[in-house]
């Protein structure tokens, strides 16, 4: 696979066939040459960003999220724009200069009052980046988000296959839908993110190389790529969660393909690996979220069963394999 590695690492693309292959690979060295590469752009330095979920309304039904719409079981909150300046200070204080403001598709949340948060935000904290994950809006929107001075935009793609983008979704949701926004991110000059579960029901190894095809082609900042972990309230409650190696190759592929990336260890990827923050650091990452939701709300915004919570010794952990947190913005680096 040394091959594989190499050529992906000189051309950033492999075709379909290698992709298969690489995908599957045993071999280390896969992700000593992604690290090598993450080093020459970011040093030693991870990124830390706080994730505030302010609302776990959603009137979306994807099939595999415990946040959907027909899940009466779970408990619903808001943040209000006081709470959510309460984790902000917070999170300041623990040297968090990313906000990242991730919610349902929950329409109490208007342009009126998401720009009038994301304002009082910037007011603030001044030297702090804000990144939204409030999923599709059209364009006008995130036209007027951007100008209230969102900085970045995450908008999982969650996979590039139209069939089995149906198969995850009901259908009055659409790929075509989902990457015109992603297009409309770019365009208003977002750091725009997409990204894909690893392991979501029927996805094969042929969806993936299209996943890569496609995130070759849109040329994102970011990319958001976990394992998928079933969550017992959804039609999905009995499907097997995503393989930790294929995940860990994804992430080390991901950084050939475009070695400025900002790539996060996930929390899905935590929650099915002790190690899993350094594995995925190890493979390439160079991002970390850190929850800083209200403690009273952080257990109700439950998108899969068993998502880890706060973590201790992060620092540490960071130092372990070699790496250290910075006090940043983050934004993304162009070479
Ligand atoms: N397992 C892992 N990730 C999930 N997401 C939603 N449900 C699950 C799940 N059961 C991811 C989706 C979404 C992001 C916010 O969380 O990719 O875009
Ligand atoms: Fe809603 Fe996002 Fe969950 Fe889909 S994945 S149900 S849009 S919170």
């Amino acid at each position: 696979m040394r091959n594989l590695t190499d050529k992906l690492a000189r051309e950033r693309i492999l075709t379909r066939d290698e992709f298969k292959k690489l995908l599957i690979s045993d071999d280390d060295y896969l992700h000593e040459k992604a690290r090598n590469e993450r080093e020459k752009i970011y040093g030693n330095k991870i990124y830390l960003r706080g994730l505030i979920e302010f609302t776990n309304y959603c009137k979306n039904n994807c099939l595999y999220c415990g946040l959907r719409h027909a899940n009466t079981q779970a408990k619903r909150y808001r943040l209000t724009k006081g709470q959510i300046l309460e984790c902000c200070a917070a999170g300041y204080d623990a040297g968090i200069r990313t906000f990242v403001l991730q919610g349902g598709e929950d329409a109490f949340y208007t342009d009126e009052v998401l720009t009038d948060v994301i304002r009082a935000i910037k007011n603030n904290y001044s030297d702090c980046a804000i990144t939204l994950s409030v999923g599709e809006r059209g364009y006008d929107s995130l036209k007027l988000l951007r100008a209230a001075g969102a900085d970045r935009y995450l908008l999982r793609h969650e996979t590039a296959d139209t069939r089995h983008y149906a198969a995850l979704h009901p259908p009055e949701m659409s790929l075509a839908a989902r990457q015109k926004c992603l297009r409309d991110l770019k365009e208003l000059g977002f750091q725009t993110g997409c990204g894909f579960m690893v392991g979501s029901p029927g996805q094969t190894l042929a969806n993936i190389a299209d996943d890569l095809f496609f995130i070759k082609e849109l040329d994102p900042e970011m990319v958001g790529a976990g394992p998928f972990i079933p969550h017992s309230n959804t039609p999905f409650a009995e499907e097997k969660a995503g393989d930790l190696k294929l995940v860990l190759n994804i992430l080390a592929i991901l950084r050939l393909m475009k070695p400025s990336l900002l790539l996060p260890a996930t929390t899905a990827l935590a929650t099915i690996s002790n190690r899993g923050y350094e594995q995925g650091v190890n493979a390439g990452a160079n991002v970390i979220m850190q929850n800083i939701s209200p403690v009273s709300v952080r257990e109700k915004y439950r998108i899969y069963n068993n998502k880890i919570g706060a973590c201790e010794n992060l620092t540490q952990r960071m130092q372990n394999v070699g790496c250290e947190f910075v006090v940043s913005r983050g934004d993304y680096t162009s070479v």
